[in-house]
């Protein structure tokens, strides 16, 4: 099963960029910009990340991200990431970005864009590993905050698909950011949001109905809401699920309790995904090993989420149809 996982076609469609900060690559790019970091070794960070919640994660998690300064810092470390996503058989990723992180410390939005989207364009062409970029807007920041990154994308708008939204979500509903996600749409970027991982399923309710999202980013919590669920199917949206993640913000109390099951009995559309990697202990594939172990999964579910991951991408339908066809060669020599 490991084996026909790790071989497994499959497309990461939940990841954010920041996230996948390796302790080794995060000192060394510390080191070369003279930033001091709170840790003096790889186990003072491994002890740091032990989270009780999301907001206790994602302290830690912007704390990383301020040693990011040069184009080259965030094109090393789009790079590393798309090395893993070959070395898994990812052939395809959609990559979230935050930009106020960063512009917030004075990095210019063209230094983290150019750096990112440089780094996807030589792996499509060294690795063969398709990417697009999801502009995610910080819902703890203000919705005229939202508006000013938007307005900074647009010389850009080539380079990005998509926009998100991600950060503290209680307290910080979809209905906050209804204006800049309609203006985002009006410049062509598809919607998408992170809403049900610690939110309730009104979050949910609130991101479909005022953002009009085309994929929901975790939506755990659409279960509370047996109508939720039936309107998610009805309007073929899919979960970017993401379970180490779930485990790791206490989403989720064990993996063997993972609502993923369940979903998919449901007839919900979910995908696996590692969300922050570096942060929550495994790639897109140690997601797939542990999720399948804890819920004694089959080859055929495991089929269906890397299906669903290519059929629930932003990618062209050609791209696509190509992609899939790969996986049931794969699938149909493997089962
Ligand atoms: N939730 C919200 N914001 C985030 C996450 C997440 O899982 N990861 C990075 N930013
Ligand atoms: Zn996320």
């Amino acid at each position: 099963m490991i084996n026909f996982i790790e071989k497994l076609p499959k497309a990461e469609l939940h990841l954010h960029i920041e996230g996948t900060f390796e302790p080794e690559l995060m000192f060394e790019i510390a080191k070369r910009n003279n930033i001091k970091i709170p840790y003096n070794s790889i186990e003072e960070i491994k002890e740091a990340y032990k989270f009780s919640c999301l907001q206790d994660f994602l302290d830690i998690y912007y704390q990383g991200a301020n040693v990011l300064i040069t184009e080259k810092d965030f094109y090393d470390l789009t790079y590393s990431y798309l090395e893993k996503c070959a070395e898994q058989n990812v052939l395809h990723t959609e990559i979230m970005f935050d930009p106020q992180t960063h512009t917030q410390r004075g990095v210019k939005f063209e230094t983290v864009i150019n750096g990112i989207s440089k780094a996807c364009k030589d792996a499509e062409k060294n690795l063969n590993v398709s990417s697009l970029l999801i502009m995610s807007y910080l819902r703890h920041l203000s919705e005229e905050d939202a508006f000013k990154t938007l307005e900074q994308s647009l010389p850009f708008k080539n380079k990005i698909t998509a926009v998100g939204l991600d950060s503290s979500e209680k307290g910080n509903p979809p209905s906050k950011f209804i204006k800049v996600f309609e203006a985002s749409i009006k410049e062509g970027y598809i919607p998408v949001a992170h809403a049900g991982e610690e939110g309730d399923a009104d979050y949910v309710w609130e991101a479909i109905d005022l953002l009009g999202i085309k994929r929901i980013d975790h939506g755990n919590n659409c279960l509370q809401d047996e109508n939720l669920v039936a309107d998610i199917i009805e309007r073929d949206l899919a979960l970017t699920v993401c379970p180490l993640s779930n485990t790791a913000l206490k989403v989720v109390e064990d993996l063997k309790d993972h609502p993923l099951k369940n979903m998919l009995k449901k007839g919900l559309k979910a995908t696996i995904n590692s969300d922050d990697p570096a942060y929550f202990g495994g790639q897109v594939n140690q997601n797939f090993i542990e999720i399948q172990k804890a819920l004694d999964l089959t080859k055929e579910e495991i089929y269906e989420l890397a299906k669903n991951s290519f059929q629930y991408s932003l990618a062209s339908d050609a791209k696509k149809e190509a992609f899939i066809k790969q996986l049931e060669i794969y699938y149909n020599n493997n089962k």
